[in-house]
């Protein structure tokens, strides 16, 4: 099915690509999206995430153009085209698939690189506004492949997904953390990566083989995400001040208690969110290595009360998923909102025997906004980004 699924995508960008111009590709790049089993906005506050990087992915067909000339097309927007000169400054565009290029180009220049003109056609089956990283997925296909194209070898992994955040944070206008970025880049098959944010260590969780990765999509498109996103990043940022740490990542349980004298109510809560959610993900990668499920099945089901209470980023659809997935899987199985919030997606880790049981009971008991059935993506933990030989 993957094998299936990756073949139809080449397909695709290669024809897009020999249509534009008029040649085939000099290499093409994939890079993955991913979905997080436990860790949410943790990130940012330079704490411990466990995403793996799944089946779904961008890809990105490029040869060299001529002079200092870009010539982008996108297949998923109606071959929608860009041109651009690597010699101009960025140039803000209203779509923003356009900013994502752009803004891989400049910040490649701004880290030093040269780079060469490049025709490039991108297509991907990440599916998009669902919180599984299709944009970071595209950001560090394309860091990959214009790096590959100019100075084979320049950049290692964790460069390109810094790059890729760099255009996000200072191009694109998404002031994110670096989580996407990195699992899209360095994601390992069969494995979780538990990260540290701050030194960018990452270790291998690896996923026992009859466990299924479910994606649910709520059918609810995330709105407002980035305001409320930039919003949650300058509470948590509040919060580092008052208790006069670096970042979130600092404070212990008990520190947070016993300085919380003088910190509003909001700002407290915040704060305890990220502070609880990075025992857990450290907790949850050990009970995952040892498949152990009712351990799991109780920290996503806290990390999700977390999240909707104190961290206040569900909605209520998400929780009504949530409650039936879990009443299902009891402790068989975990079950909790992923990415950032605000409608979306919820990730279910179960074995792979209940896959067709649980989809049973969502669509029995759950209706999207539209009054359809959720919809449900199995995902495959996936390799980081390649040049596809
Ligand atoms: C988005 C951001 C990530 C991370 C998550 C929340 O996906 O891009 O950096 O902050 O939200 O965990």
């Amino acid at each position: 099915m993957t094998a299936e699924r990756r073949a139809l995508l080449r397909d695709r960008v290669t024809q897009a690509y020999v249509d534009s111009y008029g040649e085939e590709p000099a290499m093409l790049v994939a890079a993955p999206g991913r979905v997080n089993l436990i860790g949410e906005h943790t990130d940012y506050n330079d704490g411990f995430v466990l995403p793996c990087a799944i089946d779904y992915e961008t890809m990105v067909a490029i040869g060299p153009g001529s002079g200092s000339q870009v010539d982008v097309v996108a297949c998923d927007f109606d071959s929608d085209r860009d041109s651009f000169d690597l010699t101009e400054p960025f140039a803000k565009q209203s779509a923003e698939w356009k900013n994502h290029v752009r803004g891989i180009a400049a910040s490649l220049i701004d880290k030093g690189l040269s780079l060469l003109g490049a025709n490039i056609a991108i297509g991907g089956n990440v599916p998009q506004g669902a919180g599984l990283s299709s944009s970071a997925s595209l950001g560090v296909a394309l860091a990959k492949a214009f790096t590959e194209l100019s100075q084979p070898g320049a950049l290692n992994e964790t460069d390109l997904a810094l790059t890729a955040q760099h255009s996000e944070n200072h191009y694109v206008g998404c002031a994110c953390g670096i989580m996407d970025q990195l699992v899209s880049a360095r994601g390992l098959s069969g494995s979780a990566l538990l990260i540290d944010c701050r030194s960018l260590d990452t270790k291998p969780v690896f996923i026992p083989d009859d466990l299924a990765i479910m994606v649910i999509h709520s059918g609810v498109q995330r709105g407002l995400v980035d305001s409320a996103y930039n919003e949650r990043r300058e509470q948590c940022e509040k919060a580092a001040a008052h208790y006069r740490v670096a970042a979130l990542r600092d404070l212990t349980i008990e520190q947070l208690e016993a300085g919380r004298a003088g910190l509003d109510s909001l700002s407290y809560r915040r704060a305890r969110h990220v502070v609880t959610e990075n025992m857990r993900t450290l907790a949850a990668g050990e009970v995952l290595k040892d498949g152990d499920l009712s351990a799991l099945s109780k920290l996503m089901a806290e990390s999700h009360a977390s999240m909707r209470d104190d961290f206040e980023i569900t909605v209520p659809a998400i929780d009504r998923l949530v409650e039936i997935g879990a009443e299902y899987l009891g402790a068989a199985g975990g079950i909790r909102m992923t990415g950032g919030g605000f409608g979306g997606c919820v990730v279910a880790i179960a074995p792979k025997s209940r896959v067709t049981a649980l989809e049973a009971r969502v669509n029995e008991h759950y209706q999207t906004p539209d009054a359809c059935h959720a919809r449900f993506i199995l995902c495959a933990p996936s390799g980081g980004v390649s040049v596809l030989s």
